[in-house]
């Protein structure tokens, strides 16, 4: 498609007021996203059509008859022109110590991991589990599954094995790549044996393919291969595979409010697009910039924002391994002084636990290379924006509180730094990017006008990162994202607007809890539990906690006749919860009740579980619906008397 009208989106005019470039793209989208796709990205063969999407089906496609291969766009154009560019700065677990990757070394990592992948039978279309810890070679990985079109399903290196043999086998995934150990804040984690204990249940897998990380002597079966050995083997070179735009990238896990955990699916060109962008346009990432997102590559944040964002812009990105407070709570500063970091990007929680460390393990170094500091996950309180505002950026940063999801691919709503309309408000993620309408609706599914109502947020138009899908199960994601309102993207999450139109997010209005950063979900925390034989019922509900933004706060029904004190069955509610998820969900308070608030249909109201649950007792409204309205009462009690 040729386009007509240049719209001025290159460096040099990122200072362009925001209002007028988001104006453009929604009053022509086509014309938009044709442009910048053209531009920015390097095609086999150019699209013929910018999009077809249908909000209603949940059919999307953007930039329809394009070949494409992302590796090549992260990596070869780069190579190019410059092959010892920094593409990553490897921050390593051990303190002080980091290793600079060009984009020459990673396109032959990347080329050499394919060529294994190939030779041991993977195909375009395959899936390929990742169970890595954060390094050059996971990232490697990832681009040689995207060079030879296979779909990647990164697995937090944090996760049990028993969630790790799910996430296996809902993909049915042929290979696994992992590594002998992680290693983290000085501890090692070995992951073969996870993968071990894992791939016991999984009848898909043929290959474990296991890197070095520690060293360390580690079991191999005739289905494992030493992934370096491996590479070392083959050719370093290894032709991109040409794909469809509409052709699966990655999937990704992510937890729901109800039952298993599901395969979001992104596709090749509209996800690349809109990581590129944002990462440019949100960030003013300029040429030069040390980028830092100290996110772990196994959520999505690492993904478009440590991955595929950053490198499809040529960027240097910082690959964190290891733990702010490791080897104390100076970690994340020291290294912005040792790496001269422009740019850095983490949680609010990790924001607040530093708080609580003392301002002087900030100010013990030099941060003036900092320009823009970000933070994602959850709401950023204004004591924390404030903290991270003065302390950590001497007031001279910009802090651009960034409101996204698995789901939309890249970064929706953020205050836009290089623009000069655009002034951060504390709380405030602020303006939509280009391409999102946000839409607030009431539970009624009427649309709210009024400025600061709190509402369901919702985006009205298609934009490109969009996930297209939950992998293997289009009606589950119809009903989670696109029947709740009909016609519109719901987002699972409450906001309000301001008068100036400014949005600021409220939670989630649906059962997910985000706790420190992590998003859980209640049905599956509580089936987990349900498994323990003398539990008869539990329930989770989150609970405002001063660090983690969320608490994890579970209700426990015993069964008949069990004895048993809150802490012997909380120690064993959580070994469960280790075992079936990861220890980031275990609950922080337990509380054994005699029954759970529910409706006569059998429904637990965790409304009124979370009042109890935030010491808002005062609030509890209406419970004469209730099918036995005196329970209420006796969970207060018991309530009370645990604190
Ligand atoms: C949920 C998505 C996108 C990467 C991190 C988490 C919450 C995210 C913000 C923010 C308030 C936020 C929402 C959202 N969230 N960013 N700036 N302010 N809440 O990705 O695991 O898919 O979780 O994180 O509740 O729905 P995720």
């Amino acid at each position: 498609m040729a386009s007509e009208v240049s719209y001025p989106l290159q460096l040099s005019s990122v200072s362009e007021s925001h209002a007028s470039l988001y104006e453009e793209s929604l009053k022509h989208p086509e014309q938009f996203w044709g442009d910048l796709a053209s531009r920015r990205l390097r095609w086999t063969k150019k699209f013929d059509q910018v999009m077809d999407c249908d909000m209603r089906t949940g059919q999307f496609k953007w930039f329809l008859g394009g070949v494409i291969n992302v590796s090549v766009n992260c990596l070869d154009r780069h190579v190019e022109e410059n092959a010892d560019k920094p593409a990553f700065i490897w921050e390593k677990d051990e303190p002080g110590t980091h290793e600079v990757i060009s984009y020459g070394q990673l396109l032959e990592s990347t080329c050499r991991i394919a060529n294994v992948l190939k030779r041991e039978g993977v195909k375009k279309g395959d899936r390929v589990a990742i169970y890595m810890p954060a390094s050059p070679l996971l990232a490697a990985t990832m681009l040689a599954c995207a060079r030879i079109g296979a779909i990647h399903s990164v697995v937090f290196a944090g996760f049990s094995a028993e969630s790790l043999m799910n996430r296996i086998n809902d993909a049915s995934a042929s290979v696994v790549v992992t590594a002998d150990e992680a290693v983290r804040g000085g501890k090692t984690i070995p992951l073969k044996s996870i993968v071990d204990e894992a791939v016991g249940g999984c009848q898909c897998v043929q290959r474990v393919l296991v890197s070095r990380r520690t060293g360390a002597h580690v079991p191999m079966t005739p289905r494992d291969l030493q992934l370096e050995q491996a590479m070392s083997e083959v050719s370093d070179s290894c032709a991109p595979e040409p794909l469809d735009s509409e052709d699966p990238l990655f999937m990704l896990y992510t937890s729901g409010s109800t039952g298993k955990p599901k395969g979001i699916l992104h596709t090749q060109a509209g996800y690349l697009l809109y990581a590129s962008i944002t990462q440019q346009y949100v960030f003013d990432y300029r040429p030069g910039d040390v980028y830092a997102c100290v996110a772990d590559i196994g959520w999505i944040t690492g993904h478009s924002y440590v991955v595929y964002g950053p490198l499809c812009n040529g960027a240097t990105t910082v690959l964190f391994e290891t733990h702010p407070t490791y080897p104390d709570p100076g970690r994340y500063w020291e290294m912005v002084q040792r790496l001269k970091v422009t740019h850095f990007y983490t949680a609010p929680t990790a924001i607040r636990m530093l708080i609580r460390k003392g301002d002087e393990w900030v100010k013990k170094y030099d941060r003036s290379s900092l320009r823009i500091l970000g933070c994602v996950g959850e709401p950023l309180n204004k004591e924390a924006w404030k903290w991270y505002n003065t302390v950590v950026g001497e007031e001279r940063c910009t802090i651009v509180d960034t409101y996204w999801q698995t789901e939309t691919g890249g970064i929706t709503i953020a205050p836009r730094p290089a623009a000069d309309d655009s002034q951060p408000k504390p709380g405030f993620p602020s303006l939509p990017f280009f391409g999102i309408l946000p839409q607030l609706r009431s539970e009624n599914d009427e649309v709210i006008t009024e400025s600061n109502v709190q509402g369901h947020l919702c985006i009205t138009k298609p934009w490109p990162g969009m996930a297209r899908t939950i992998y293997g199960n289009h009606q589950n994601f119809m009903d989670v994202y696109y029947n709740p309102h009909p016609g519109v993207y719901f987002t699972g999450d409450g906001a309000l607007r301001d008068e100036n139109g400014l949005y600021r997010i409220t939670g989630r209005v649906d059962d997910i809890i985000m706790s420190k950063g992590h998003r859980i979900g209640t049905a599956e925390l509580e089936c987990a539990m349900n498994t323990e034989p003398r539990v008869a019922e539990t329930a989770v509900v989150g609970y405002p906690h001063e660090i983690y933004g969320e608490g994890i706060y579970a209700f426990v029904i015993l069964k008949d006749g069990v004895v048993a004190s809150v802490e012997t069955i909380a120690e064993d509610l959580k070994t469960i919860v280790r075992k079936k998820i990861a220890s980031f969900a275990l609950p922080n308070q337990f509380l054994i009740v005699p029954g759970l608030p529910k409706t006569r249909s059998g429904k637990i109201m965790r409304r009124i579980l979370r009042k109890i649950a935030a010491d808002r007792h005062e609030e509890l409204g209406d419970v004469s619906t209730l099918a036995d309205p005196s329970v209420v009462e006796k969970i207060v009690q018991e309530h009370n008397l645990l604190k």
